[in-house]
């Protein structure tokens, strides 16, 4: 077996010399073109599994609409590009749907397939005004892939005073999710790209039996930004469970996805050491492509029909961790994240009524807070 991996060396540094002279040489040569290389050719045993081109290559999504959040960038914009080959209509939703749409104007061949919303998941109010329009434009979703996500930046609140990790990356796409519930066909599939990093959270037993906001949204004298990220991806966890229980006696599935680890995209771009990691990492990981499989796997295989509620790690069901096991504690951190969404909403209305009295011509657009409470919270 090592004799015929060792056979295999020349064969090995002619790969990578061949996909260095003809793609990224003809780039800038650099580090990271260097290591892009040395990965290809390591992969040539076959270690970092399918692209997601291979796991969808008999699929026919033409029937199909797929909302994928952050789908401008890294494994987001893999699976975009992909889904739209296979036909599907790919609604993108992306903090900047200008920028959004020249990558994948220059990324996607079916570009007449995509459709742009912006949404700032760092704002309740922009994830309303987003599922608004989507409500208001579109009759059915099928697919429904929560990819966005935000790693290694300082300690900050968002406008809704929340810490901006455990927004972005769990506490508005569930409010996305909800908000948009009503128009999931039937058999939707909802995906929640999640990470092995949720298993490094450790929360003692009374925290566990009464989470609490400083829990999941850090003030700055507990917050690094790897608790902060493994935290986020835990909930979301938590929220999969949620879901499939809210969801069981109808066709409607959910499923948590692994990407891979030390994954080369622009989610390491927020502090230099990242960077460094991960390009380092880049000859020993998955390719982009690779990593977008098992997301993709989880969205489209039909072998998956009939099961939800599942965690997928190269495209293999896998157990998570005893935390995220936790069915109690899915409900109580549902429960948390319905308390913390309604505060902050009331507190918008404040701010709107205090707007009103200052612009009374606006009175006739005044929402019912009900109504908002129960979009946001499902
Ligand atoms: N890369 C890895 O090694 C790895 C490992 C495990 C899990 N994952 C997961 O894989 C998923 C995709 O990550 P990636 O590696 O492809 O990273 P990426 O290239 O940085 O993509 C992240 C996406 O999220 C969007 N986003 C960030 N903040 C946002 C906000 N406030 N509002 C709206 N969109 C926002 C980004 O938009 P902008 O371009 O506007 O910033 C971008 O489109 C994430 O859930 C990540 O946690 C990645």
């Amino acid at each position: 077996m090592l004799r015929s991996y060792f056979r295999r060396v020349p064969l090995l540094i002619n790969r990578v010399d061949k996909h260095f002279v003809n793609t990224t040489a003809k780039k800038t040569p650099s580090l990271d073109n260097y290591l892009a290389a040395l990965g290809k050719g390591l992969d040539f045993f076959g270690i970092h599994g399918p692209t997601a081109d291979e796991i969808t290559k008999d699929l026919d999504l033409s029937n199909k609409t797929c909302l994928i959040t952050g789908a401008n960038s890294g494994i987001g914009l893999e699976m975009t590009k992909v889904l739209s080959s296979r036909e599907c209509t790919v609604l993108m939703a992306c903090r900047n749907p200008y920028a959004a749409n020249m990558v994948a104007k220059n990324v996607c061949g079916n570009s007449h397939r995509l459709k742009l919303y912006e949404v700032n998941l760092a704002s309740l109010r922009s994830v309303k005004k987003c599922s608004d329009e989507i409500l208001k434009q579109q009759a059915k979703i099928d697919i429904l892939i929560l990819n966005a996500a935000v790693f290694g930046l300082p300690w900050t609140l968002t406008e809704d005073s929340l810490e901006t990790t455990f927004q972005v990356n769990y506490l508005s796409q569930y409010v996305l999710l909800m908000n948009i519930e009503k128009i999931l066909a039937p058999d939707a599939r909802v995906v929640i790209v999640s990470s092995e990093s949720h298993r490094h959270v450790s929360w003692d037993f009374n925290n566990q039996l009464t989470p609490t906001e400083a829990m999941v949204s850090l003030p700055k004298s507990q917050y690094t930004s790897i608790r902060a990220y493994n935290i986020s991806k835990l909930c979301a966890i938590h929220f999969m469970h949620y879901l499939s229980y809210r969801w069981l006696n109808s066709g409607k599935s959910v499923f948590c996805a692994h990407p891979g680890t030390f994954v080369k995209t622009r989610l390491c771009r927020n502090w230099w050491p990242y960077e460094l990691l991960y390009t380092c990492m880049r000859p020993f990981s998955k390719s982009i492509s690779q990593a977008a499989s098992t997301p993709l796997y989880c969205a489209t295989s039909p072998e998956l029909n009939g099961l939800s509620d599942v965690y997928y790690k190269d495209c293999r069901r896998c157990e998570v961790s005893d935390l995220a096991q936790d069915l109690h504690l899915s409900f109580r951190i549902c429960d948390l994240t319905k308390n913390l969404i309604r505060d902050r909403v009331s507190l918008t209305e404040e701010a709107r009524v205090k707007e009103l009295a200052a612009f009374p011509d606006q009175a006739k657009h005044t929402i019912d807070e009900n109504t908002l409470v129960a979009n946001y919270t499902g």
